[in-house]
């Protein structure tokens, strides 16, 4: 059932360029023009009249969420908040019936986002998309809408082959939204589903890190912390490498917005600190590496995330693992890649049940 690997996160970890291929197919138009939703039953008037959207999940579900707003903003220029359901669902939302909720679980099934998806209803919101991996789970259920992710079955409680499909349908619906809008940014979208279009096979591409992460986590499994550093989405990418690293290997981890680093935590950054450095923002590139010489000067080990034929960064920081150029808009897909491979490797470096960690299960069906 393994599929002759030793768990089924580093299964499902390999299972991502197929499953970012299926969850694609069929939602781009033939001439690579336009993206087809016929699941989503919203039309173009109703699409017109929203003015926000809030995007509520849990976990590794939420952090895709951070991604998706970047993405529809960028796109469409209305307003997107991300919640987590737990908080949401508490904090008297300020919902109309211009606002549309999208909720993400993996499960369709997570306790808290379920009820915040009741609560947005009971409060009148326009509608509910849901993004969820489940056919059938009560939230495609209970949604008016539902664009499913072709992940195949999750197993592992560590969410992986999950969370890249969200953000494949994130990006699908970001598009979509701009397209069926009209909005300015409508123009980018021929260029960003050519650029979807070629990530299952870079994906195979960041797949052949893996000795190298192997290496540097061996190396490392033994430290207590950990950082990870980003600016923009690097930044989103960041909060999951590190939920990811917390929840099987038990190191301790944190995520932080590189330019806040200055602003309290850098005092954390001593010798011998393990820092993961993502720096595939190009417009934040130079502001990314004066981070990245901050922490340097503390004594920190840096590994960076950069671009393929990136010459710069290798002269700042110890070690370099590359990823395939696409555009920097859509680089979380591929750079989570090695983030969820360092999360394995440390896991089964410091001997843990790495599919099922302490304390915590696959779906979460209670507040
Ligand atoms: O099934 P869901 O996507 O609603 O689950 C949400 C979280 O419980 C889940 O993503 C959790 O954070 C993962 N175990 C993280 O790897």
């Amino acid at each position: 059932e393994k599929g002759g690997y030793e768990h089924f996160m580093i299964k499902e970890i390999h299972e991502q360029p197929k499953a970012i291929k299926d969850t694609l197919t069929s939602r781009i138009s033939e001439d690579g023009q336009r993206v087809v939703l016929n699941e989503v039953s919203l039309t173009k008037e109703q699409m017109k009249e929203i003015d926000r959207i809030h995007i509520i999940a849990c976990g590794t579900s939420w952090h895709a969420g951070i991604v998706g707003k970047a993405a529809i903003e960028q796109l469409t220029r209305v307003p997107v908040d991300v919640e987590i359901a737990s908080e949401y669902r508490y904090s008297d939302p300020i919902i109309t019936d211009k606002t549309l909720v999208i909720v993400i679980s993996q499960s369709g099934e997570t306790a808290d986002t379920l009820a915040a998806m009741r609560e947005a209803k009971r409060l009148g919101c326009a509608r509910v998309l849901a993004i969820t991996n489940v056919v059938g789970s009560t939230i495609a259920r209970e949604a008016d809408d539902v664009i499913i992710t072709w992940a195949g079955p999750e197993i592992s409680v560590a969410s992986t082959k999950a969370y890249s499909t969200q953000l494949i349908a994130l990006y699908l619906f970001a598009c979509y939204f701009a397209q069926e809008r009209e909005t300015e940014g409508a123009k980018e979208v021929p260029e960003i589903l050519n650029a979807l279009k070629n990530l299952p096979a870079q994906a195979e591409k960041v797949l052949q890190t893996a000795p190298a992460i192997e290496a540097f986590a061996r190396a490392y499994a033994d430290k207590e912390d950990a950082f990870f550093i980003g600016r923009g989405l690097d930044y989103a990418v960041s909060l999951e490498g590190a939920l990811k690293l917390k929840e099987i290997s038990y190191i301790h981890a944190e995520a932080y917005a590189a330019g806040e680093l200055k602003h309290g935590t850098l005092a954390l950054i001593i010798e011998g600190v393990p820092v993961i450095a993502l720096a595939t923002q190009d417009h934040l590139y130079e502001k990314m590496i004066s981070n990245i010489v901050e922490v340097k000067a503390r004594g920190a080990y840096v590994l960076a995330l950069a671009w393929q034929g990136d010459q710069e960064i290798g002269k700042t920081v110890d070690q370099v693992i590359t990823i395939p150029r696409t555009l920097p808009f859509l680089a979380p897909v591929l750079a989570v890649i090695p983030l969820q491979l360092l999360a394995y490797y440390a896991s089964v470096a410091r001997g843990n049940d790495v599919d099922k960690p302490r304390n915590l299960a696959k779906s979460v069906t209670v507040e």
